[in-house]
């Protein structure tokens, strides 16, 4: 009992450190929140054997969603340095963790736990039925955290990659007529009916986001005059978001991103691809993409079966 007590506060001293705060994240923060989450993906991929994956990169997202709604971005503090950043956005129903990263000289001292109960709050206020993040499969530190906060190991979703000369041999020809995404409204009431089919809620705020990323072009897809999806394709050669309106339309969708990816002059081709989502695996793999990292979506009972989605990557959803 003794024991257990002085682990206890030992831990409690480790988490509140006397200069250590939790406080809302501010727009001049996401550049160093944006460095924190790049050396501690990196630090957890080499030390996992994968090599380095992340990179920086302009905190645009971040930035969009503490304008939408600051209450989902939360830093941790010890003296002016940040040592963690959690945050997660709203959508309708649905409640995304975009983020939870700890400074790895940190790690294991219960920052990364406070932070996730700030966020959980967050989804809590919102009033979400359903919540969800994407993970590392190999980080089995943020799949026990998770756990501990109610979400549950749903499906791998594979990061695939290949070159542009690679995926371009033998692509079909493209099966869906394709429209450039546009701001009007009756351009945004169909997104809405195809993500509310696909995922279970409107995302026509984050639409209006990529509408803004010059780096980004979104397409309606269509059989005949029917719209059965969406599809995003960066300059970089990635694939996604893609929705369709049913399942058996994703592998259609799948096919036509590929061909427009493989049309332009990136030097690779890549795209999420969820492990329930077994006719688009096919298709990547006969076009010689290659799993290049292992990520897992985990959820609250009862959401997370997309058979009619393709994530745009682990923070975007
Ligand atoms: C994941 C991460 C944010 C967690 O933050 P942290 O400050 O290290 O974690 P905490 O110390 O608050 O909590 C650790 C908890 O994880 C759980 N945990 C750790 N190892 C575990 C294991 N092998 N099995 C099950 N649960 C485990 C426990 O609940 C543990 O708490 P406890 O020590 O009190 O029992 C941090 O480690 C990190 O940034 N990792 C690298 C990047 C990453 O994967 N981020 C998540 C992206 S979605």
């Amino acid at each position: 009992m003794a024991l257990r007590l002085a682990r206890g506060l030992e831990k409690l001293c480790r988490s509140y450190p006397m200069s250590l705060v939790y406080r809302p994240a501010r727009a001049d923060d996401l550049a160093a929140t944006d460095a924190l989450v790049v050396s501690a993906i990196n630090d957890l991929t080499v030390r996992h054997g994968f090599g380095p994956m992340a990179m920086a990169s302009p905190p645009s997202f971040q930035l969009f969603s503490l304008r939408d709604d600051p209450d989902g971005l939360w830093v941790a503090e010890d003296g002016g340095e940040i040592l963690g950043f959690a945050w997660s956005w709203v959508c309708g129903n649905v409640w995304f963790l975009a983020q939870l990263f700890v400074d790895p000289a940190r790690q294991g001292q219960g920052i990364g736990n406070e932070l996730l109960g700030r966020t959980v709050e967050h989804a809590r206020k919102s009033g979400a039925a359903h919540r969800a993040l994407i993970t590392f499969t190999f980080n089995r530190v943020s799949q026990g955290l998770y756990m501990r906060h109610g979400l549950f190991p749903k499906m791998p979703i594979y990061f695939f990659n290949a070159t542009r000369a690679r995926v371009m041999g033998e692509l079909p020809a493209p099966p869906l007529r394709t429209l450039t995404i546009d701001g009007s409204a009756a351009t945004m009431e169909m997104l809405t009916e195809i993500d509310s089919r696909a995922i279970g809620a409107s995302r026509e705020k984050h639409h209006r986001y990529l509408l803004d990323d010059p780096a980004t072009t979104g397409v309606l897809l269509f059989t005949g005059n029917d719209c059965v999806g969406y599809s995003y394709i960066g300059s970089n050669g990635h694939i996604g978001p893609v929705a369709a309106t049913r399942p058996d339309i994703l592998r259609e969708a799948f096919t036509t991103a590929l061909k427009l990816a493989a049309d332009r002059s990136a030097e690779n081709v890549s795209a999420f691809l969820p492990g329930t989502c077994d006719s688009v695996l096919s298709l990547a793999i006969k076009q010689c993409m290659r799993i290049t990292f292992p990520m897992l979506l985990m959820a609250s009972p009862g959401y997370g079966d997309w058979t009619q989605y393709l994530p745009r990557n682990p923070g975007f959803m």
